[in-house]
């Protein structure tokens, strides 16, 4: 087995990055909720270091996450971060109290003493760029801490027991605003915990093909294929697993783009050879959407019926004890909070959670410590064509949730064409890889036109493109005007229907992706 740095989340909607950082490192890091962090599950995966993160709990409420006390007593470096700082001080002996002055955002840390965490980069009398986020501060260190640097709000922001391994640090490192956040946290994990940066995503899928074969043993696995790169990835890492033990089920919910359902068709079954049954249900799902309008209820529908259909297709394959999903790390941090209630809900995304419960199948979700740009390498190490796995994603819900208000047939024949003029376009003018997730939207607005000296009142598509890393965050993509003129062209002479383009220019935030 390979090394492993092991990330006891608290619940900050950072903790993802904690992981991609310590990865990009090459050495292999995972997640548990802090709920899960035993002594005795902790010493089972036997980590090379442990980094608790951030969270939204104040360590002065009763109730606040915390992990076992044991924990200390282990004989392993520990990096605390924010709240993770906050609650290894209370749990160490020190205190902590709730501060006058919050500090949100960019602040600066003045380094004092020298430390393992802090290397060249980090002098001793310098002041750093750091991302603070935080009301609580530590007022007073357990016996054997130093302070060895502090910020304006926070006299301990950065602190050292170089005995016993075990540090803290009140800001973020992880989060690109500490520019020098990754050169600390490569001193923790290869200094500090001695890792050795090996690491590759082809170690990956061995390992993750070994935990598949040992868990499904000789039972039957289905898999729902959207035609995205994270349910394609799944499969096909699940196939060399497991071969044709495994089903693959693509629903057609009327709601794919333009030549979707064939191109993995043709992929999965005609190429790869794996067993995959194709249901045309968009009768179904039409007939359910008709007439409404409200998002959070068609995503609810299509998730509702998706389930309905799969199930359906799950009993004629057979016995099938367990379902592979695509779920990614981004999917499970919008959708869960750490100790497994509601977070604040954004919208609902049908591809994670329902599913399994309802069906009874035990879930694989082998992708779901990783990121997008990860999948995409693992789908690489499995040889996946490449016009499938720059895929820019797609939502489960589909075109449904680009059409605001009501959705017909003939909308959706409107957006398919619009959506597939722009995407080739972007494709043409090699954009298309620089762009993370670019698609139109029909609105539920005519405007008036003048089209061969007769008017028109159709459509307005609205196009967005977007970069990202996760799609936690984006900015939309800054065309040249002349390539938005062009497209714009394409689409008003080519799709009957629509008579005016615009351009989103939202960020997320505020603004989300998807438009509903
Ligand atoms: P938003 O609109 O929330 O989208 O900014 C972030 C990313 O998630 C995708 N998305 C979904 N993916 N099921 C999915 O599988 C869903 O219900 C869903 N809703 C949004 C969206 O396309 C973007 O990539």
């Amino acid at each position: 087995m390979h090394q492993i740095v092991l990330i006891i989340d608290f619940g900050s909607q950072v903790t993802q990055l904690i992981a991609r950082r310590v990865r990009e490192l090459g050495v292999y890091s995972e997640i548990i909720p802090c709920t899960k962090a035993t002594p005795e599950s902790i010493g089972k995966m036997a980590p090379k270091g442990i980094i608790l993160s951030g969270g939204p709990a104040s360590v002065t409420e009763n109730n606040a996450p915390k992990v076992s006390p044991k924990l200390f007593d282990m004989n392993i470096p520990i990096l605390g971060i924010c709240y993770g700082q906050q609650t290894m001080v209370q749990e160490l002996g020190g205190k902590v109290d709730i501060s006058d002055i919050r500090e949100f955002g960019r602040a600066k840390l003045k380094l004092e003493t020298s430390c393992r965490l802090f290397s060249d980069q980090w002098k001793i009398g310098s002041e750093q760029d750091v991302w603070m986020s935080h009301g609580d501060k530590v007022t007073e260190l357990p016996k054997g801490f130093l302070v060895v640097g502090s910020s304006p709000a926070a006299p301990f922001a950065a602190i050292a027991d170089e005995n016993r391994m075990f540090y803290g640090v009140q800001f973020h490192p992880e989060v690109i605003h500490t520019p020098k956040g990754t050169e600390m946290i490569s001193n923790f994990v290869t200094d500090i915990c001695e890792c050795d940066s090996n690491w590759t995503m082809s170690r990956f899928k061995e390992d993750a093909i070994k935990q598949i074969r040992e868990e499904v043993g000789s039972e039957k696995v289905i898999c729902g294929l959207s035609g995205g790169v994270d349910s394609s990835v799944t499969a096909s890492l699940v196939f060399e697993a497991v071969g044709d033990q495994l089903t693959c089920v693509i629903v057609d919910t009327g709601t794919m783009r333009s030549g979707e359902v064939e191109e993995v068709v043709q992929l999965f079954r005609d190429n790869y050879n794996i067993p995959l049954v194709h249901r045309d249900a968009s009768k179904l799902f039409l007939d359910k959407l008709s007439g409404v309008t409200d998002p959070e209820e068609k995503r609810k529908i299509i998730g509702y019926n998706f389930i309905e259909v799969f199930e359906k297709e799950a009993k004629t394959i057979g016995n099938a004890k367990y379902l592979a999903q695509g779920t990614l790390y981004p999917d499970v941090i919008e959708s869960i909070s750490f100790h497994g209630g509601p977070s604040a809900s954004i919208k609902s995304h049908h591809n994670v959670g329902g599913l399994p419960e309802k069906m009874k199948l035990k879930l694989i979700e082998p992708l779901k410590e990783l990121f997008k740009d990860e999948v995409r390498q693992l789908g690489r190490e499995l040889d996946l064509p490449a016009s499938f796995i720059e895929r820019h994603p797609f939502p489960g819900p589909g075109l449904a949730i680009r059409i605001p208000g009501e959705i017909t047939r003939e909308k959706l024949d409107i957006l398919r064409k619009a959506d597939a003029i722009f995407i080739n376009e972007l494709k043409n003018r090699d954009l298309y890889q620089h762009i993370w997730q670019a698609f139109a939207v029909l609105l539920p607005v005519s405007t008036v036109g003048v089209m061969g000296d007769a008017r028109t009142y159709e459509c307005v598509c609205a196009l967005r493109a977007v970069t990202s890393t996760d799609g936690m965050t984006a900015d939309f993509y800054h065309f040249k005007m002349d390539d938005l003129a062009d497209i714009t062209n394409r689409i008003i002479n080519e799709v009957e229907g629509i008579n005016r383009v615009v351009y989103d220019t939202t960020s997320k935030p505020p603004g989300t992706i998807e438009w509903e």
